[in-house]
């Protein structure tokens, strides 16, 4: 199937993406299944010392699907969001993304490949405004060459990813937040901020590690109803690691389940929960009987 591939500069008023939705209405799903792996790890291992992250971790994740990825902490997760970013060389297994692999590719052409991520800790350029943060994440959608600023397209083009910055900042509930230093906002609103920017590069995978971290519960929701729109309406194929279990348990297709550096569980959100080794390694007795 093709990718419903959806460029913010054209195709983000409301109107065309209802279109797209439309058309491309549970573009991941054929017969009930899941069918096109849009990033598949295969045996991936890594290790600092004698601290083994990661041993031999394989998983899927199909294209339109919200992939959640748990275990408690030190299971993993982080490790796995940064070989696929390419901060971390594993020493063994494959990356591969829609067919390239990402192992060969060097950290700064992942993101180009279509790939973005958010990082646990919120990793934002301060001493910038919001809108500037967010337009450091177009910067892959940019030409690259210093002197075709001189150029009329690239000066329309400059002026288009302004716009469509403005757009997403406007769809994340940011717009008014947009000449503020971003070092001063609340550390849930900069999460946000951090999606909207890799939002920006236009990706079709998004790693979010730990987006509610110090949200509200109100927050919450809202976070809930933003990544789901991100799947639905924005066609960007989510990977969540998350510790909050109503949110990952409530919006992920599938679960998997890392401890120890290892997976030990995949399936549904109501099979993980029933998952004997689950609930003994992270759920506990209590969030699956509740
Ligand atoms: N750069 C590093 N140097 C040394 N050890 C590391 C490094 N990064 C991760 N580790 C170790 O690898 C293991 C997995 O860490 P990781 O951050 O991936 O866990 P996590 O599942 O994301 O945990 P949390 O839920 O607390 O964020 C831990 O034992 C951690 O201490
Ligand atoms: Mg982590």
């Amino acid at each position: 199937m093709g990718k419903p591939r959806r460029v913010f500069l054209r195709s983000y008023g409301a109107g065309i993406i209802s279109v797209v939705n439309d058309i491309h209405a549970h573009a991941g799903e054929v017969a009930g299944g899941w069918h096109v792996p849009r990033l598949s790890v295969s045996s991936l291992s890594k290790q600092f010392g004698g601290i083994v992250a990661l041993q031999d971790v394989s998983f899927d994740v199909y294209e339109g699907e919200i992939l959640g990825l748990i275990g408690p902490n030190g299971a993993g997760k982080t490790t796995v969001f940064n070989c696929i970013s390419r901060f971390y060389d594993p020493e063994g297994g494959s990356i591969a993304f829609d067919g390239v692999d990402v192992l060969r590719l060097p950290a700064h052409r992942v993101i180009h490949a279509g790939i973005a991520r958010t990082f646990q800790n919120v990793l934002l350029f301060k001493g910038m405004t919001v809108l500037e943060n967010v337009l450091t994440g177009q910067h892959s959608r940019a030409r690259r060459n210093p002197l075709s600023w001189l150029l009329p397209d690239t000066q329309r083009e400059e002026r288009e990813l302004r716009r469509s910055a403005l757009e997403i900042l406007d769809w994340l509930g940011l717009a008014e937040l947009r000449d503020l230093p971003a070092a001063g906002l609340p550390f849930g609103v900069q999460k946000r901020v951090e999606m909207a920017r890799a939002l920006a590069a236009n990706p079709r995978l998004i790693l979010l590690d730990e987006p509610a971290g110090g949200l509200s519960h109100e927050e919450l929701q809202g976070l809930a109803r933003r990544i789901q729109a991100i799947r639905q309406d924005l066609k960007v194929t989510v990977l969540l690691v998350e510790h909050n279990m109503d949110l990952v348990m409530g919006i992920s297709d599938r679960v998997c389940v890392l401890n120890f550096g290892r997976k030990i569980a995949e399936g549904t959100p109501e099979e993980m929960r029933s998952d004997p080794a689950v609930i003994e390694a992270y759920l506990g007795e209590s969030f699956a009987e509740g």
